[in-house]
């Protein structure tokens, strides 16, 4: 018999790309999602899978399920998402993780929080290990993700002092791949969905803000690895160190779609982290992990999931 795993806000980007790679691996898996940014379409064809179940269900709300493995991963994650209804997000992020956690004790499962690059906010160092306790403002309007999730990891990390139970916190840096919403407002689908279409790519600010991008199937590597990793609690990056500024993205992208699109660029948002790049030596050193696809080949595979999507959404 495979492991039980619950995957909370697995509907989502990276929880349906989760489940599907879990089922293949021998798990059953149960997806909790409120469905808040969650797309049916992500997880339609696992629906009739005899190694699948779904529960409709806000982790705000305490649940009860048998699992030996919990992946927390329930929570918005793209500011226009988060910031729509922030006293929201601040309830999932708390309320949420301390369901999630509560569950875990009571059943003896070991839990994995997705925390965030975010928790380092706007950093002054760079690139950004573990121990760096970050820039975040605790008024902005990122406050509701940012503080929030830093508050998720403090439960977590208190969880597993105060009661014993079995933790794990990845912080993970910008992820991209296919099941990501073309609505999103994240910067990959909003630039492959505009060069797709041959709208103009709208960059905020003047382009020299960096990311540092991971695709979907590396993050998975490490999401499993961490929660595979029995003892370890973190908190451990999961990124890719490549950086690239936005501009040179916007470049790329509009080089691989072949499009005729034309670079415009619009105010900078509030708080918004000028640079961002994972230092990976604990993963590396700690679950034997690193990233391995290349900026091309990840955006080759996700322009054309996002090909594939305008077409459906034309017939
Ligand atoms: N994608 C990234 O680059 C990235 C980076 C850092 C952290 N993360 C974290 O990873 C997790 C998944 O992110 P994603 O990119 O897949 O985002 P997503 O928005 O695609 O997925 C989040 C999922 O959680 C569900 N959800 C939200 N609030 C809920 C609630 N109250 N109850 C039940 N379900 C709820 C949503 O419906 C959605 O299915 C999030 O916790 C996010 O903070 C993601």
């Amino acid at each position: 018999m495979g492991k039980r795993v619950l995957i909370t806000g697995g509907a989502g980007f990276i929880g349906s790309n989760l489940a599907r790679d879990l089922i293949s691996k021998g798990c059953y898996v149960i997806c909790l999602d409120n469905m808040s940014t969650g797309r049916m379409e992500n997880i339609e064809d696992l629906l009739d899978n005899d190694s699948f179940a779904f529960i409709r269900h806000d982790v705000r709300k305490p649940f009860r399920v048998s699992a030996d493995e919990i992946y927390h991963l329930a929570c918005p994650a793209s500011p226009a998402e988060y910031q729509k209804k922030p006293v929201d997000t601040l309830k999932t992020c708390f309320l949420g993780s301390l369901n999630a956690l509560d569950l875990a004790y009571k059943t003896g499962a070991r839990v994995l929080l997705a925390g965030t690059s975010e928790t380092y906010g706007d950093p002054l160092v760079h690139p950004q290990p573990e121990d760096y306790r970050g820039n975040t403002s605790s008024t902005g309007p990122r406050a509701c993700y940012d503080e929030g999730k830093r508050a998720s990891e403090a439960l977590f990390f208190d969880h597993g002092r105060q009661y014993g139970t079995d933790i794990c916190v990845v912080r993970i840096f910008n992820t991209y791949g296919p099941n990501m919403s073309p609505n999103d407002g994240r910067v990959i689908p909003n630039f492959v969905t505009q060069a797709l279409s041959g709208d103009d790519i709208t960059v905020y600010g003047n382009g020299t803000q960096t990311r540092s991008f991971c695709y979907i199937t590396d993050l998975l590597a490490g999401l499993e690895a961490a929660m595979a990793r029995k003892d370890f609690r973190g908190p451990v990056n999961l990124g890719n160190p490549s950086e690239m500024t936005v501009k040179d993205l916007a470049h790329l992208v509009i080089r691989l779609t072949g499009s005729s699109s034309k670079i415009v660029y619009r105010d900078l948002p509030a708080d918004d982290p000028s640079r961002r790049r994972p230092d990976i030596s604990l993963a590396e050193r700690e679950l034997g992990w690193a990233p391995v696809v290349g900026a091309e080949d990840g955006l080759g595979m996700t322009i054309e999931y996002y090909r594939k999507q305008i077409e459906n959404d034309q017939q």
